[in-house]
């Protein structure tokens, strides 16, 4: 049996089977780095304030360093008859400085100890995840500026609809992901705070200066309150919440590309890279990587609800239901910065089908709401026009015609507004070309979007 933190006013020991359900070091290893970090400025905090003799904060932070390099190393072996991380790096650390180690854990709990490493853990990927946002921006923005010509069709309740320029497609995606990551720096700022020396709950009476290891661990903010720096796990909630809307967003996005590469849409293709194979159809080729982004996304709400029972009810302070925050978070954060990883290298790899997606793109229904707007144009009211162009697509629908093949006598009987001109609007190209809104599909405006993104994501 490792020794314990608190063993002293015990006799009996924990039964096998309580050690295997309490432990944490199978997970909580993933904290050994920020653990050794926090030691090591709370050690030079203990010396400089003349808490410890400086001799003993000197040792204490060379041993540190020891163990925080094996740790980068991956070189530090765990052991597993530790409870958690913090007692095994106070083993290890008692090891090899000897005597000196027992002053470590002055002035501070287990307590705000672990809310400290997993808050560290936490400003460490959040840096990362936001980067990974920002390059799959980058990648989408890419594909947009290098495509800015090709029209797709778009839709609505999955019906064909109007037609679009595909980079305002991928725009729109980047504009999901700038909220995402706005979401991700907001968390990080509520992150970015310094709760050890809280201590058990109420602080301490020894001179600790708590600013100083802020300062050292780069922290934004001291905690205030030291009950509430032992109890608040709200800001793993708000990551767990910011990654689930990500999620949702890539599960989205893949959808629109899974239907992208269907034989029936048949827009694009993506790299094998990303596709498997069938074992038993050899025409297939599948698109798994992001059916299992897809699919992936769906633990993100589920590690959130659990994040969110775990806390609910709570009494103040630690409580050691806390422990188990981690395999979700730790879940939540790396799943998330795989799938944002892996969907900037899909994109890269799309390959559009300009001489199809051109056929499809043909049809004159995409360009009613235009011919709508001509009317309106002309003075005729919105329900008038709606009419007018209803009753056009009727006789098209059930007699096979074209608008662009009615003679303009025919045409005049819809609408005694049409003239010749009207047929220049059934072209895709002057279907984007007339949107004139402010954030429509409009290419110079589209243009405009892609080089703002292009110097924002700089
Ligand atoms: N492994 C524990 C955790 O992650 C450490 C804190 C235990 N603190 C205590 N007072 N029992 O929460």
């Amino acid at each position: 049996m490792a020794a314990r933190l608190w063993g002293s006013r015990f006799t009996g020991s924990l039964s096998k089977l309580s050690e295997k359900f309490t432990y944490s070091i199978s997970y909580d290893s993933k904290l050994a780095l920020y653990d050794c970090m926090a030691s090591i400025a709370h050690a030079q905090m203990l010396g400089e304030q003349g808490i410890i003799p400086k001799k003993d904060a000197s040792a204490l932070t060379g041993g540190l360093k020891i163990l925080m390099k094996s740790v980068e190393d991956g070189k530090y072996v765990y052991d597993p008859s530790s409870e958690d991380v913090h007692t095994d790096i106070q083993i290890k650390l008692k090891k090899l400085i000897g005597q000196p180690a027992d002053k470590l854990h002055t002035a501070r709990s287990r307590n705000d100890q672990v809310v400290t490493d997993v808050r560290l853990y936490c400003l460490d990927h959040l840096d990362n995840i936001i980067a990974l946002v920002e390059g799959f921006q980058i990648a989408l923005v890419n594909f947009a500026d290098k495509n800015q010509d090709v029209i797709i069709p778009a839709y609505t309740h999955m019906q064909s609809a109007q037609v679009v320029l595909m980079s305002h497609q991928m725009l729109a995606y980047v504009e999901m992901l700038e909220r995402d990551k706005g979401r991700f720096q907001d968390a990080r700022k509520r992150t970015s705070l310094n709760t050890l020396g809280a201590c058990a709950l109420a602080g301490t009476s020894l001179p600790t200066d708590r600013d100083y290891v802020t300062k050292k661990l780069e922290f934004d903010q001291t905690s205030a309150n030291s009950i509430d720096s032992v109890s608040d796990r709200d800001f793993i909630i708000e990551i767990a919440s910011a990654a689930a809307i990500t999620g949702m967003h890539l599960t989205r996005i893949c959808e629109d590309w899974i239907l992208w590469v269907t034989s029936e849409f048949n827009f694009a293709s993506i790299d094998d890279a990303f596709c498997t194979g069938s074992s038993i159809m050899p025409h297939k080729k599948n698109p798994d990587v992001l059916e299992l982004i897809r699919g992936t996304a769906s633990k993100f709400p589920g590690r959130l609800m659990e994040l969110l029972v775990l806390m609910k009810a709570l009494p103040s302070t630690y409580n050691r239901d806390m422990q188990i925050d981690k395999p979700a978070l730790f879940d939540v954060v790396e799943t998330i910065a795989d799938m944002l990883e892996l969907m900037a290298q899909v994109v890269a790899g799309i390959k559009i089908k300009k001489d199809i997606v051109k056929e499809r793109v043909k049809s004159e229904y995409f360009f009613t709401v235009d011919i709508l707007d001509y009317l309106i144009k002309k003075g005729v009211s919105y329900r008038d026009a709606h009419d007018t162009v209803g009753a056009m697509v009727k006789e098209c629908l059930d007699h096979g015609r074209k608008i662009s093949d009615m003679p303009l006598g025919q045409l005049k009987k819809y609408s005694m507004h049409f003239e010749e001109d009207i047929k220049n609007l059934l072209k895709p190209e002057v279907s984007v070309r007339v949107k004139k809104s402010l954030g429509s599909t409009n290419p110079d405006m589209v243009k405009v979007q892609i080089n703002k993104w292009k110097k924002r994501l700089k």
